[in-house]
Protein backbone atom coordinates (compact mmCIF):
# COMPACT_ATOMS: atom_id res chain seq x y z
CA UNK A 1 0.00 0.00 0.00
CA UNK A 2 1.89 3.76 -1.24
CA UNK A 3 0.99 6.62 1.26
CA UNK A 4 -1.64 8.93 0.51
CA UNK A 5 0.11 12.39 1.14
CA UNK A 6 -2.86 14.60 -0.74
CA UNK A 7 -4.72 15.63 3.13
CA UNK A 8 -3.85 18.55 4.39
CA UNK A 9 -4.96 17.36 8.13
CA UNK A 10 -2.83 15.69 10.18
CA UNK A 11 -2.45 11.92 9.54
CA UNK A 12 -2.45 9.94 12.94
CA UNK A 13 -4.04 6.65 13.80
CA UNK A 14 -6.87 6.44 15.32
CA UNK A 15 -9.76 4.21 17.07
CA UNK A 16 -13.27 4.62 17.63
CA UNK A 17 -15.36 2.86 19.62
CA UNK A 18 -19.13 3.28 21.11
CA UNK A 19 -19.23 3.38 24.89
CA UNK A 20 -22.73 2.83 25.42
CA UNK A 21 -25.32 0.13 23.78
CA UNK A 22 -24.19 0.90 20.21
CA UNK A 23 -26.34 3.44 17.82
CA UNK A 24 -24.12 6.44 19.19
CA UNK A 25 -23.75 7.94 16.10
CA UNK A 26 -20.36 6.21 14.96
CA UNK A 27 -20.84 6.03 11.49
CA UNK A 28 -20.73 9.78 11.45
CA UNK A 29 -17.16 10.76 13.63
CA UNK A 30 -15.85 8.04 11.53
CA UNK A 31 -16.87 8.94 8.89
CA UNK A 32 -15.35 12.48 9.39
CA UNK A 33 -12.19 11.05 9.95
CA UNK A 34 -11.56 9.01 7.36
CA UNK A 35 -9.96 10.81 5.20
CA UNK A 36 -7.16 12.13 7.15
CA UNK A 37 -6.55 8.01 7.45
CA UNK A 38 -5.11 5.65 4.89
CA UNK A 39 -6.50 2.70 6.04
CA UNK A 40 -10.04 1.82 7.79
CA UNK A 41 -9.97 -1.51 9.61
CA UNK A 42 -13.08 -3.19 11.15
CA UNK A 43 -12.55 -5.52 13.67
CA UNK A 44 -15.20 -7.24 15.40
CA UNK A 45 -18.84 -7.74 14.62
CA UNK A 46 -20.62 -8.47 11.83
CA UNK A 47 -24.19 -7.48 9.29
CA UNK A 48 -25.51 -6.66 12.81
CA UNK A 49 -23.68 -3.59 12.73
CA UNK A 50 -25.49 -0.68 10.95
CA UNK A 51 -23.43 2.72 10.47
CA UNK A 52 -25.66 5.45 9.27
CA UNK A 53 -23.85 8.64 7.50
CA UNK A 54 -25.70 11.43 5.74
CA UNK A 55 -23.64 12.36 2.56
CA UNK A 56 -25.07 15.83 1.10
CA UNK A 57 -28.80 14.85 2.34
CA UNK A 58 -28.41 11.39 0.80
CA UNK A 59 -28.32 8.67 3.59
CA UNK A 60 -26.02 5.65 3.42
CA UNK A 61 -26.29 2.81 6.21
CA UNK A 62 -23.74 0.30 6.24
CA UNK A 63 -23.47 -2.84 7.92
CA UNK A 64 -20.22 -4.98 6.84
CA UNK A 65 -18.41 -2.49 4.99
CA UNK A 66 -16.15 -0.24 6.83
CA UNK A 67 -17.29 3.62 6.27
CA UNK A 68 -13.93 4.11 4.72
CA UNK A 69 -15.71 2.98 1.38
CA UNK A 70 -17.07 6.13 1.12
CA UNK A 71 -13.88 7.89 0.30
CA UNK A 72 -11.85 7.40 -3.01
CA UNK A 73 -8.80 7.70 -0.88
CA UNK A 74 -9.43 5.47 2.43
CA UNK A 75 -7.87 1.35 1.65
CA UNK A 76 -10.64 -0.10 3.63
CA UNK A 77 -9.37 -4.00 5.77
CA UNK A 78 -12.51 -5.92 7.11
CA UNK A 79 -10.54 -7.97 9.82
CA UNK A 80 -10.09 -11.37 11.11
CA UNK A 81 -12.81 -10.81 14.45
CA UNK A 82 -15.19 -9.78 11.52
CA UNK A 83 -17.93 -12.49 10.94
CA UNK A 84 -18.87 -12.33 7.28
CA UNK A 85 -21.96 -12.81 5.62
CA UNK A 86 -21.32 -13.18 1.84
CA UNK A 87 -24.91 -12.62 0.73
CA UNK A 88 -25.15 -9.30 3.42
CA UNK A 89 -21.60 -8.66 1.82
CA UNK A 90 -22.93 -8.46 -1.90
CA UNK A 91 -26.22 -6.91 -1.12
CA UNK A 92 -24.13 -3.80 0.75
CA UNK A 93 -21.71 -4.19 -2.56
CA UNK A 94 -24.49 -4.15 -5.22
CA UNK A 95 -26.35 -1.23 -3.28
CA UNK A 96 -23.11 1.27 -2.99
CA UNK A 97 -22.45 0.38 -6.98
CA UNK A 98 -26.30 1.69 -7.76
CA UNK A 99 -25.08 5.08 -6.26
CA UNK A 100 -21.91 5.55 -7.99
CA UNK A 101 -19.78 3.72 -5.27
CA UNK A 102 -17.53 0.84 -6.31
CA UNK A 103 -14.74 -0.07 -3.63
CA UNK A 104 -13.92 -3.72 -4.65
CA UNK A 105 -10.30 -2.29 -5.74
CA UNK A 106 -9.76 -1.12 -2.18
CA UNK A 107 -11.31 -3.50 -0.02
CA UNK A 108 -9.60 -6.14 1.55
CA UNK A 109 -11.03 -8.98 3.79
CA UNK A 110 -9.40 -11.33 6.11
CA UNK A 111 -8.37 -15.08 5.38
CA UNK A 112 -9.46 -15.75 9.10
CA UNK A 113 -12.32 -14.18 9.28
CA UNK A 114 -15.56 -16.40 9.90
CA UNK A 115 -18.18 -16.96 7.86
CA UNK A 116 -21.94 -16.31 8.57
CA UNK A 117 -24.00 -19.25 6.76
CA UNK A 118 -27.46 -19.50 5.87
CA UNK A 119 -27.77 -22.50 9.35
CA UNK A 120 -26.05 -19.19 11.44
CA UNK A 121 -29.13 -17.66 10.98
CA UNK A 122 -31.48 -20.46 11.69
CA UNK A 123 -29.87 -20.73 15.05
CA UNK A 124 -29.92 -17.86 16.13
CA UNK A 125 -33.46 -17.81 15.46
CA UNK A 126 -34.30 -21.05 17.32
CA UNK A 127 -32.13 -20.03 20.14
CA UNK A 128 -34.05 -16.99 20.38
CA UNK A 129 -37.82 -18.65 19.74
CA UNK A 130 -36.64 -21.39 22.32
CA UNK A 131 -35.78 -18.62 24.82
CA UNK A 132 -39.04 -17.04 24.70
CA UNK A 133 -39.68 -13.76 26.86
CA UNK A 134 -35.99 -14.02 28.06
CA UNK A 135 -34.68 -13.93 24.43
CA UNK A 136 -31.87 -11.70 23.90
CA UNK A 137 -33.50 -9.56 20.90
CA UNK A 138 -30.69 -10.15 18.78
CA UNK A 139 -30.50 -8.90 15.31
CA UNK A 140 -31.19 -12.39 13.76
CA UNK A 141 -27.96 -11.89 11.25
CA UNK A 142 -26.68 -15.18 12.84
CA UNK A 143 -24.00 -13.33 14.83
CA UNK A 144 -24.27 -15.75 18.08
CA UNK A 145 -23.92 -19.11 16.69
CA UNK A 146 -20.96 -17.82 14.00
CA UNK A 147 -19.07 -16.53 17.16
CA UNK A 148 -20.10 -20.00 19.05
CA UNK A 149 -18.74 -22.24 15.79
CA UNK A 150 -15.77 -19.99 15.80
CA UNK A 151 -14.99 -20.69 19.27
CA UNK A 152 -15.73 -24.45 19.40
CA UNK A 153 -13.68 -24.86 16.65
CA UNK A 154 -15.76 -25.95 14.04
CA UNK A 155 -16.30 -22.37 12.35
CA UNK A 156 -15.82 -21.78 8.63
CA UNK A 157 -12.72 -18.97 7.38
CA UNK A 158 -12.73 -16.65 4.44
CA UNK A 159 -9.44 -18.39 3.48
CA UNK A 160 -11.84 -21.59 2.31
CA UNK A 161 -12.57 -19.20 -0.32
CA UNK A 162 -9.28 -19.98 -2.14
CA UNK A 163 -10.61 -23.51 -3.10
CA UNK A 164 -14.19 -23.24 -3.89
CA UNK A 165 -15.15 -26.75 -5.17
CA UNK A 166 -13.47 -27.99 -1.48
CA UNK A 167 -15.55 -25.20 0.47
CA UNK A 168 -18.81 -26.41 -1.41
CA UNK A 169 -18.46 -30.09 -0.06
CA UNK A 170 -17.58 -28.59 3.36
CA UNK A 171 -21.03 -26.39 3.12
CA UNK A 172 -23.29 -29.20 2.33
CA UNK A 173 -21.40 -31.35 5.13
CA UNK A 174 -22.01 -28.02 7.49
CA UNK A 175 -25.34 -27.69 6.40
CA UNK A 176 -26.52 -31.11 7.01
CA UNK A 177 -25.12 -31.49 10.31
CA UNK A 178 -26.83 -27.87 11.47
CA UNK A 179 -29.87 -28.83 10.38
CA UNK A 180 -29.85 -31.82 13.11
CA UNK A 181 -29.57 -29.10 15.33
CA UNK A 182 -32.26 -26.73 13.97
CA UNK A 183 -34.54 -29.28 14.19
CA UNK A 184 -34.03 -30.20 17.80
CA UNK A 185 -34.06 -26.73 18.78
CA UNK A 186 -37.77 -26.80 17.14
CA UNK A 187 -36.32 -24.09 14.51
CA UNK A 188 -36.71 -23.76 10.73
CA UNK A 189 -34.38 -26.30 8.68
CA UNK A 190 -32.38 -24.84 5.92
CA UNK A 191 -33.11 -25.93 2.16
CA UNK A 192 -29.92 -27.63 1.95
CA UNK A 193 -29.13 -27.26 -2.00
CA UNK A 194 -31.25 -23.93 -2.09
CA UNK A 195 -28.74 -22.57 0.37
CA UNK A 196 -25.75 -23.71 -1.01
CA UNK A 197 -27.03 -22.28 -4.91
CA UNK A 198 -27.84 -18.97 -3.21
CA UNK A 199 -24.91 -18.50 -1.21
CA UNK A 200 -22.27 -19.90 -4.00
CA UNK A 201 -22.00 -16.91 -6.00
CA UNK A 202 -21.70 -14.57 -3.19
CA UNK A 203 -18.70 -16.57 -2.05
CA UNK A 204 -17.27 -16.51 -5.50
CA UNK A 205 -17.24 -12.89 -5.96
CA UNK A 206 -15.93 -12.36 -2.65
CA UNK A 207 -13.08 -14.76 -3.33
CA UNK A 208 -11.15 -11.99 -5.06
CA UNK A 209 -11.04 -10.10 -1.94
CA UNK A 210 -9.80 -12.52 0.42
CA UNK A 211 -6.14 -11.47 1.80
CA UNK A 212 -3.65 -12.36 4.59
CA UNK A 213 -4.97 -8.79 5.81
CA UNK A 214 -2.42 -9.08 9.00
CA UNK A 215 0.50 -9.13 7.12
CA UNK A 216 -1.10 -6.10 4.94
CA UNK A 217 -1.43 -4.24 8.52
CA UNK A 218 1.78 -4.87 9.29
CA UNK A 219 3.39 -3.68 5.80
CA UNK A 220 0.91 -0.59 5.91
CA UNK A 221 2.14 -0.56 9.60
CA UNK A 222 6.11 -0.23 8.74
CA UNK A 223 5.53 2.36 5.87
CA UNK A 224 3.58 4.54 8.61
CA UNK A 225 0.13 4.66 7.14
CA UNK A 226 -2.08 5.82 9.62
CA UNK A 227 -5.35 3.89 10.34
CA UNK A 228 -8.76 4.00 11.56
CA UNK A 229 -9.61 1.32 13.65
CA UNK A 230 -13.76 1.37 13.42
CA UNK A 231 -15.34 -0.29 16.11
CA UNK A 232 -19.23 -1.85 16.02
CA UNK A 233 -21.53 -2.00 18.73
CA UNK A 234 -20.84 -0.32 22.38
CA UNK A 235 -19.19 -1.26 25.17
CA UNK A 236 -21.91 -1.92 27.32
CA UNK A 237 -23.21 -4.78 24.63
CA UNK A 238 -19.30 -6.62 25.09
CA UNK A 239 -19.36 -10.59 25.68
CA UNK A 240 -17.28 -9.77 29.01
CA UNK A 241 -17.96 -6.26 30.06
CA UNK A 242 -21.89 -5.75 28.82
CA UNK A 243 -24.80 -6.69 30.60
CA UNK A 244 -24.33 -10.38 29.80
CA UNK A 245 -26.25 -12.08 28.47
CA UNK A 246 -27.63 -9.84 26.86
CA UNK A 247 -25.06 -8.40 25.09
CA UNK A 248 -23.16 -9.18 21.24
CA UNK A 249 -21.21 -12.14 20.74
CA UNK A 250 -17.76 -10.44 20.47
CA UNK A 251 -15.49 -7.84 22.22
CA UNK A 252 -16.79 -4.26 21.19
CA UNK A 253 -13.28 -2.40 23.22
CA UNK A 254 -9.60 -1.99 22.63
CA UNK A 255 -9.10 -5.83 23.23
CA UNK A 256 -11.32 -6.30 19.83
CA UNK A 257 -9.36 -4.20 17.93
CA UNK A 258 -5.94 -5.84 18.64
CA UNK A 259 -6.88 -9.47 18.34
CA UNK A 260 -9.38 -8.53 15.98
CA UNK A 261 -6.97 -7.17 13.29
CA UNK A 262 -3.64 -8.57 14.16
CA UNK A 263 -2.12 -5.07 14.59
CA UNK A 264 -0.73 -3.99 18.37
CA UNK A 265 -1.50 -1.92 21.12
CA UNK A 266 1.62 0.40 19.52
CA UNK A 267 -0.39 0.92 16.30
CA UNK A 268 -3.81 2.34 17.52
CA UNK A 269 -2.68 6.14 18.30
CA UNK A 270 -5.57 7.76 20.32
CA UNK A 271 -8.71 6.31 21.35
CA UNK A 272 -12.23 8.46 20.81
CA UNK A 273 -15.16 7.26 22.63
CA UNK A 274 -18.62 8.28 20.97
CA UNK A 275 -21.25 9.03 23.05
CA UNK A 276 -24.95 10.04 22.37
CA UNK A 277 -26.15 12.48 24.41
CA UNK A 278 -28.57 10.35 25.60
CA UNK A 279 -28.89 6.88 26.27
CA UNK A 280 -30.51 4.36 23.51
CA UNK A 281 -30.56 0.36 23.58
CA UNK A 282 -32.24 -1.95 21.14
CA UNK A 283 -33.41 -5.62 22.55
CA UNK A 284 -33.79 -7.28 25.94
CA UNK A 285 -32.22 -6.82 28.77
CA UNK A 286 -31.46 -4.15 32.05
CA UNK A 287 -31.59 -0.41 31.29
CA UNK A 288 -31.93 1.36 34.14
CA UNK A 289 -32.03 4.31 32.84
CA UNK A 290 -34.84 3.78 30.61
CA UNK A 291 -37.95 6.34 30.00
CA UNK A 292 -41.10 4.47 29.98
CA UNK A 293 -44.75 6.21 28.89
CA UNK A 294 -45.03 9.48 26.87
CA UNK A 295 -41.22 11.20 27.16
CA UNK A 296 -39.28 8.05 26.18
CA UNK A 297 -41.72 8.07 23.10
CA UNK A 298 -41.02 11.48 22.67
CA UNK A 299 -37.25 10.99 22.77
CA UNK A 300 -37.32 8.19 20.27
CA UNK A 301 -39.00 10.49 18.27
CA UNK A 302 -37.29 12.95 18.05
CA UNK A 303 -34.04 11.61 18.09
CA UNK A 304 -35.25 9.07 15.17
CA UNK A 305 -34.42 6.11 17.33
CA UNK A 306 -35.52 3.11 15.37
CA UNK A 307 -32.70 0.54 14.41
CA UNK A 308 -30.66 1.31 11.18
CA UNK A 309 -30.38 -2.98 10.70
CA UNK A 310 -33.59 -4.15 12.01
CA UNK A 311 -36.11 -0.67 12.35
CA UNK A 312 -36.89 -2.17 15.76
CA UNK A 313 -37.72 1.17 17.88
CA UNK A 314 -34.83 1.66 20.19
CA UNK A 315 -35.16 1.72 24.25
CA UNK A 316 -34.57 5.44 25.27
CA UNK A 317 -33.44 7.53 28.66
CA UNK A 318 -31.66 10.32 30.11
CA UNK A 319 -27.44 9.38 29.47
CA UNK A 320 -26.59 7.34 31.94
CA UNK A 321 -22.46 8.40 32.88
CA UNK A 322 -21.90 5.61 36.00
CA UNK A 323 -21.97 3.44 31.99
CA UNK A 324 -19.47 6.00 30.13
CA UNK A 325 -17.07 6.45 32.84
CA UNK A 326 -17.24 2.41 33.18
CA UNK A 327 -16.26 2.46 29.29
CA UNK A 328 -13.82 5.19 29.12
CA UNK A 329 -11.77 3.42 32.05
CA UNK A 330 -11.63 -0.19 30.12
CA UNK A 331 -10.64 0.82 27.14
CA UNK A 332 -8.00 4.22 27.85
CA UNK A 333 -10.20 6.51 26.50
CA UNK A 334 -8.70 9.82 25.06
CA UNK A 335 -11.47 12.30 24.24
CA UNK A 336 -15.04 11.55 23.58
CA UNK A 337 -17.34 12.61 20.38
CA UNK A 338 -20.90 13.41 22.20
CA UNK A 339 -23.34 13.28 19.40
CA UNK A 340 -27.05 14.14 18.98
CA UNK A 341 -26.97 16.69 21.28
CA UNK A 342 -29.42 19.25 19.23
CA UNK A 343 -32.21 15.88 20.15
CA UNK A 344 -31.99 17.54 23.84
CA UNK A 345 -32.69 20.73 22.73
CA UNK A 346 -36.26 22.24 24.11
CA UNK A 347 -35.73 20.07 27.58
CA UNK A 348 -36.27 22.52 30.39
CA UNK A 349 -34.11 20.19 32.35
CA UNK A 350 -31.99 17.58 31.20
CA UNK A 351 -31.51 14.65 34.07
CA UNK A 352 -27.98 13.11 34.15
CA UNK A 353 -27.31 9.57 35.82
CA UNK A 354 -24.69 9.88 37.82
CA UNK A 355 -24.98 6.89 40.01
CA UNK A 356 -27.04 3.97 41.14
CA UNK A 357 -28.78 3.24 44.00
CA UNK A 358 -28.95 -0.77 44.63
CA UNK A 359 -31.12 -1.83 47.76
CA UNK A 360 -30.82 1.72 49.13
CA UNK A 361 -26.96 1.35 48.32
CA UNK A 362 -25.11 4.10 46.54
CA UNK A 363 -23.24 2.14 43.31
CA UNK A 364 -20.62 4.27 41.13
CA UNK A 365 -20.11 1.08 38.92
CA UNK A 366 -21.96 -1.16 36.81
CA UNK A 367 -22.56 -4.21 39.02
CA UNK A 368 -22.07 -7.80 36.59
CA UNK A 369 -25.04 -9.55 37.74
CA UNK A 370 -27.66 -9.21 36.08
CA UNK A 371 -30.03 -9.81 39.39
CA UNK A 372 -28.44 -6.44 40.90
CA UNK A 373 -27.96 -4.31 37.58
CA UNK A 374 -32.27 -5.11 37.11
CA UNK A 375 -33.16 -3.14 40.71
CA UNK A 376 -30.84 -0.31 39.86
CA UNK A 377 -32.46 2.79 40.35
CA UNK A 378 -30.61 5.59 38.41
CA UNK A 379 -29.47 8.61 40.78
CA UNK A 380 -30.24 12.10 38.73
CA UNK A 381 -28.36 15.28 38.66
CA UNK A 382 -30.63 18.29 36.58
CA UNK A 383 -28.44 20.58 34.48
CA UNK A 384 -30.93 23.43 32.86
CA UNK A 385 -31.85 22.98 29.66
CA UNK A 386 -31.60 25.52 26.45
CA UNK A 387 -33.86 26.04 23.59
CA UNK A 388 -31.47 27.60 21.04
CA UNK A 389 -30.84 25.43 17.65
CA UNK A 390 -27.14 24.02 17.57
CA UNK A 391 -26.44 23.68 14.04
CA UNK A 392 -23.81 25.85 12.32
CA UNK A 393 -23.16 26.98 16.06
CA UNK A 394 -19.29 26.93 17.04
CA UNK A 395 -18.31 26.08 20.51
CA UNK A 396 -18.58 29.48 22.00
CA UNK A 397 -21.73 30.10 20.50
CA UNK A 398 -23.38 26.83 21.96
CA UNK A 399 -25.87 27.99 24.41
CA UNK A 400 -24.64 28.23 27.89
CA UNK A 401 -27.27 24.99 29.07
CA UNK A 402 -25.54 23.14 26.25
CA UNK A 403 -22.00 24.42 27.34
CA UNK A 404 -22.37 23.16 30.69
CA UNK A 405 -23.94 19.69 29.52
CA UNK A 406 -20.61 19.34 28.15
CA UNK A 407 -18.25 20.45 30.71
CA UNK A 408 -20.83 18.56 33.64
CA UNK A 409 -19.87 15.06 31.22
CA UNK A 410 -15.91 15.90 31.35
CA UNK A 411 -15.61 16.67 34.51
CA UNK A 412 -17.56 13.60 35.79
CA UNK A 413 -15.74 11.13 33.26
CA UNK A 414 -12.58 12.97 33.16
CA UNK A 415 -12.11 13.13 29.18
CA UNK A 416 -12.28 15.79 27.30
CA UNK A 417 -15.07 16.25 25.05
CA UNK A 418 -13.66 17.14 21.25
CA UNK A 419 -16.67 17.15 18.77
CA UNK A 420 -19.90 17.71 19.54
CA UNK A 421 -23.08 16.45 17.17
CA UNK A 422 -25.49 19.23 16.37
CA UNK A 423 -27.46 17.53 13.12
CA UNK A 424 -27.38 14.08 11.14
CA UNK A 425 -25.73 16.17 8.32
CA UNK A 426 -21.78 15.50 7.83
CA UNK A 427 -20.65 19.36 8.92
CA UNK A 428 -22.90 19.21 11.65
CA UNK A 429 -20.24 18.84 13.99
CA UNK A 430 -18.42 21.11 16.25
CA UNK A 431 -14.97 20.54 16.39
CA UNK A 432 -12.78 21.64 19.51
P1 LIG B 1 -26.57 -9.86 18.02
O1 LIG B 1 -25.31 -9.08 17.95
O2 LIG B 1 -27.38 -9.82 16.75
O3 LIG B 1 -26.36 -11.26 18.52
O4 LIG B 1 -27.52 -9.16 19.13
C1 LIG B 1 -27.20 -9.14 20.49
C2 LIG B 1 -27.64 -7.83 21.14
O5 LIG B 1 -26.83 -6.78 20.65
C3 LIG B 1 -29.08 -7.45 20.85
O6 LIG B 1 -29.60 -6.76 21.98
C4 LIG B 1 -28.96 -6.47 19.70
O7 LIG B 1 -30.04 -5.58 19.63
C5 LIG B 1 -27.66 -5.77 20.07
N1 LIG B 1 -26.94 -5.23 18.91
C6 LIG B 1 -26.19 -5.90 18.02
N2 LIG B 1 -25.66 -5.05 17.12
C7 LIG B 1 -26.08 -3.82 17.46
C8 LIG B 1 -25.82 -2.53 16.92
O8 LIG B 1 -25.08 -2.33 15.95
N3 LIG B 1 -26.42 -1.49 17.56
C9 LIG B 1 -27.19 -1.67 18.66
N4 LIG B 1 -27.45 -2.85 19.20
C10 LIG B 1 -26.89 -3.93 18.61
Amino acid sequence: MAADTSATNPRKSRVVLGLQWGDEGKGKVIDLLADRCDVVVRCQGGANAGHTVVVGGKKTVLHLLPSGVLHESSRCVIGNGVVIDPLALCHELDDLKAGGCDPVKRLFISDRAHLVLPYHRALDAAAEKAKGDAKVGTTLRGIGPCYGDKVARSGVRCGELRDLAAFEVRLRAHLTQANVLIRAAGGTEVEVERAIAEVMPACRRMAPMIADTASILHQASAQRLSFLFEGAQGVMLDIDYGTYPFVTSSNTGIGGVITGSGLSHKDLGEVIGVVKAYSTRVGGGPFPVELLGAKGDEVRKRGSEFGATTGRPRRCGWLDLVAVRFACRLNGVDSIALTKLDILTGEPEVPVCVAYEIDGVRVDTIPSRLEDLSRAKPIYERLPGWTQQLSGSTFDGLPAGARAYIGFIEERVGVPVRWIGTGPGRDEIVVR
